[in-house]
């Protein structure tokens, strides 16, 4: 079986050198590789906890599918898809918050970070906590756990998230009894650049610092790259490449030989402004072709959904048929099916049992009890009436083997209803019509 690995991006923003370096392009790279399945989602509920500008949501879900598209992702060959256009991911969602304990999630990081700053500013502890964001990883649990994920690459602030994953699908697993669901493993690429921002520290949105992937054209990537921050060391001085981000950053985008290169030229004396025309020239030759594939899907929205609606088709191939499984497992099932399925389980316990069978011969109406294994233990007296015949049948199923059974006889109320054959040993005629006779179905 192939290696099924799924990443989801929150499309609240818009992406960033920092997002394509640190998830994008390691993504697509993985999804190239033989022996993967991958699953690349973007995980507009999650938006929601975080942003509440529907403009905003909307925008970045349509920014984020044009740039995967635009880098390369082939939605032949990855399943690619909207969350919210999967209705079996709430679904299991809920599902799965019956099994979690909610003091799993009063551990969360994100739901504590908050309740530490409430209390920081004097607030309740809860202020402004939703329960979107409470329960948080749970969505991303259902997320995971929908398409039994093995691999999950992300970023190190989500460790936390998919060992609460695996914790939800233990307890899940465990509660219905069976291995419904894959324990995910968390991938975090030690390789990949966590890239500084402008200012040096990591770029994130949240610290106004990055430097936008295609969003403004060229001249947005211009401006950004001019504004990266570095020492003041005057042309002709040499460099410490090491501790420059700006190096950092070029470095994230070029070969070694590339970086030794450049490297040797700030030791050597190049000047900074030098130094940013030389990466703004790099990161330009590099993604100006697929700015152009972005900004021609961005003015083709049309083109994108379709992409997007047959990625949830393919996704819900999947996420059909198990949320279909993993209702009956938790008892919400056909009522009509549920029944007939338990007369079925019935009819088979019947079938492991002994049975009787009547007949009509020469002389009346007889009955046979046939064992488990189908051998005769018991042929029955004729009867006139088929009646009394059946009456028989039924005192034999609900009296007491004791009450019956005298050596080598079978009486019922007085009436002797077959003997042991000529041919067998009384007493062991008697064990094993005994163990016949109990072993028949009581209802
Ligand atoms: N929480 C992730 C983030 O902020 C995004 C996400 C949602 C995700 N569901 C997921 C990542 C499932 C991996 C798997 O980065």
């Amino acid at each position: 079986m192939n290696t099924r690995v799924l990443t989801g991006i929150t499309t609240s923003g818009t992406p960033h050198l920092g997002n394509y370096a640190g998830a994008i392009r390691p993504a697509v790279v993985t999804s190239t590789q033989p022996g993967v399945d991958a699953f690349f989602f973007m995980a507009d509920y999650h938006a929601l906890i975080k942003c509440d500008d529907p403009a905003r949501v909307a925008r970045s879900r349509l920014e984020i599918a044009a740039t995967w598209l635009a880098v390369g992702l082939d939605p032949e060959r990855v399943t690619f898809y909207r969350q919210s256009d999967i209705p079996e991911i709430p679904e299991l969602c809920w599902v799965l918050n019956c099994v979690t304990a909610k003091g799993l999630m009063n551990r969360a990081h994100a739901y504590k970070a908050s309740v530490d700053q409430n209390e920081a500013k004097g607030v309740e502890p809860d202020d402004g906590v939703t329960m979107g964001l409470f329960s948080y990883p749970v969505l991303m649990a259902a997320d995971i756990l929908m398409f039994n994920a093995h691999k999950v690459p992300v970023g190190r602030d989500q460790i936390q998230h998919l060992e609460m994953a695996r914790d939800i699908a233990q307890r899940f697993n465990h509660q219905y009894g069976r291995d419904y669901f894959t324990l995910p493993e968390v991938t975090i690429e030690e390789e990949v650049a966590t890239l500084p921002g402008l200012d040096g520290r990591k770029m994130s949105k949240s610290y106004n610092n990055t430097i936008p992937l295609f969003e403004g054209g060229a001249q947005a990537l211009r401006a950004s790259v001019m504004r990266i921050v570095t020492d003041s060391r005057a042309p002709g001085e040499p460099k410490d490449a090491e501790n420059s981000h700006l190096f950092t950053i070029y470095r994230a985008f070029a070969t070694p030989a590339q970086s030794a290169a450049f490297r040797k030229q700030l030791e050597e004396g190049m000047g900074w402004g030098d130094a940013k025309q030389f990466l703004l020239d790099h990161l330009e030759q590099l993604l100006a072709p697929m700015r152009e594939k972005y900004f021609d899907l961005m003015a083709n929205p049309g083109r994108i959904e379709e992409v997007l609606q047959a990625g949830a088709a393919k996704a819900r191939k999947l996420a059909t048929p198990f949320m279909a499984e993993l209702r009956e497992a938790v008892g919400l099932r056909n009522l009509s099916v549920a029944v007939s399925q338990d007369k079925a389980a019935g009819k088979k316990a019947k079938g492991k049992g002994a049975r009787f069978v009547s007949f009509r011969d020469d002389g009346g109406f007889r009955f046979r009890l046939l064992a488990a294994d189908g051998a005769e233990v018991l042929l029955s007296r004729p009867f006139v009436d088929p009646k009394e015949a059946g009456q028989y049948m039924r005192r034999l199923q609900e009296a007491s083997p004791d009450e019956l059974l005298q050596a080598g006889r079978v009486t019922v109320d007085g009436n002797e209803i077959a003997v042991a054959p000529a041919d067998q040993d009384a007493s062991e005629w008697t064990a094993r019509l005994r163990e016949a006779l109990l072993s028949l179905p009581r209802d």
